[in-house]
């Protein structure tokens, strides 16, 4: 469970408005509802494991926060977990597409199935597609409202994750952008967050580690800002931004949260101090 203690002094960004969370069962979703509770924003959290989602719920305060079960990839589901927003708190101001799954680490991809691919695709992309759709349909009247999806650093680099992951989360930021473009005119804003991996039970299972330290110690060793690493509520901050008025003329932008790993080209080794390290 994520601490937002260093956010206790801080003003509430988002009073008075509205969000739906998928996947803000667990992980950066989890995160992301408190961050999000925690500076005022009313929340349908929208999941598969029911369990876990209204612990969630329960903890931040039931009054604030629904829990809907909604499998993204059903599109009835989508739409009534936006709906459960709009009839309880009366619009929808904010959307997190956040729910998503990865594959197995299979090398070769002469060894991946069709299905396992088709599957990662139905959650990552047709999930974020029918999230951006069912928003829209909430947000247009109202010509204003915040959608961002959760892709990653995979969205922006090829060889970080299987086929299957790098290809659906390539594909959120083309409907990222799409969307933006379409949506602008009703000031709509629609952005995604594109992290390095950090330590949450998606990469623990991928991983294959049980040593959760020792996995938070490869990603700290891979990075490119040394002596930090990523937390989901660092994430979940990002979010924050993305979803206030702070970010009121942030659109079509993938905010990546990599600690410029991305950007860097590691054989290069220009900069290396002798003494560093
Ligand atoms: N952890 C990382 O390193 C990392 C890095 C970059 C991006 N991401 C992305 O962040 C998002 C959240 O992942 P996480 O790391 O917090 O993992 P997680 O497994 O902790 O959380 C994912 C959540 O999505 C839910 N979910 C899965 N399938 C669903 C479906 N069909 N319908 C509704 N909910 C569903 C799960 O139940 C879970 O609560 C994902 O989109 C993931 O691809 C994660």
């Amino acid at each position: 469970m994520a601490s937002i203690s260093s956010l206790s002094a801080v003003p509430r960004r988002l009073e008075g408005k509205v969000a739906v969370v998928t996947g803000g069962a667990s992980g950066i979703g989890e995160c992301t509802a408190r961050v999000f509770a925690h500076h005022g924003a009313k929340l349908v959290i929208a999941d598969i494991q029911d369990e876990l989602g209204h612990a969630v719920c329960e903890s931040i305060g039931q009054k604030n926060c629904k829990y809907v079960h909604c499998d993204v990839t059903d599109e009835s589901h989508v739409k009534n977990a936006v709906d459960i927003a709009v009839k309880t708190y009366g619009k929808l101001d904010i959307m997190l597409n956040n729910a998503g799954i990865v594959d197995k680490n299979k090398t070769r991809i002469i060894d991946n199935e069709k299905a396992d691919f088709e599957r990662v695709l139905s959650v990552n992309v047709t999930g974020v597609f029918l999230g951006i759709k069912h928003a829209a349909q909430a947000m247009i009247p109202s010509r204003s409202g915040s959608i961002i999806s959760t892709a990653s650093m995979c969205s922006h680099i090829g060889g970080g994750a299987s086929h299957a992951y790098t290809a659906s989360k390539h594909a959120v930021l083309g409907l990222t952008r799409n969307a933006a473009v379409e949506l602008g005119q009703f000031g709509i804003r629609v952005n995604c967050l594109s992290p390095y991996p950090l330590l949450t039970p998606m990469t623990t299972k991928y991983f294959g580690k049980n040593d959760q330290e020792e996995l938070e110690n490869s990603f700290k060793s891979w990075g490119n800002l040394k002596h930090a690493t990523l937390k989901a509520e660092d994430v979940a901050n990002a979010a924050l931004f993305l979803a206030s008025d702070e970010a009121g003329y942030i659109s079509g932008h993938s905010l990546l949260l990599d600690g410029g790993f991305s950007i860097v080209n590691p054989t290069f080794n220009l900069f290396q101090y002798p003494d560093e390290n």
